[in-house]
């Protein structure tokens, strides 16, 4: 009896750890991520060059860049209105999205 009760708190803390280590959510993102489609394009593919690719960005960086345009730290008008309406789980999910999609590729 003993041994099942420590089991399951070893299972139930290695579930939260999990998804803490996972933040982000892909498939979350890719539906909010519609409205960044009109500039950053499809799968963040953006065939324009004034609008920056996100696809295959590192997700770290793209966490950092919503968060500064959020907080005002980066400026830029467009994207100043478009991080401000983002929470915390909004630019985690969008970052996990983009940085997961085929697009920028390191040179080596
Ligand atoms: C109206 C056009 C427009 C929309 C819509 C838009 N963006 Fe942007 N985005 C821009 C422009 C322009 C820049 C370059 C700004 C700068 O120089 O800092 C940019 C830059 C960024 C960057 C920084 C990229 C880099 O390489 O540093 C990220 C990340 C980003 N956008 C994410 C998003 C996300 C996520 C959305 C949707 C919630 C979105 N954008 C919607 C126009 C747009």
């Amino acid at each position: 009896m003993m041994n099942k009760t420590l089991l399951l708190i070893a299972l139930v803390s290695a579930t939260f750890t999990l998804q803490a280590q996972a933040a982000g959510n892909p498939e979350a993102g890719k539906t909010k991520s519609t409205p960044c489609a009109a500039c950053h394009g499809a799968d963040g593919n953006s065939p324009i060059a004034m609008f920056p690719k996100l696809a295959g960005q590192n997700q770290d960086y793209l966490v950092h860049s919503l968060t500064a345009y959020k907080s005002g730290k980066r400026k830029n008008p467009i994207m100043g209105a478009q991080a401000t309406a983002l929470s915390k789980a909004d630019i985690e999910d969008l970052a996990a999205y983009f940085a997961a999609q085929q697009g920028l590729t390191v040179k080596r």
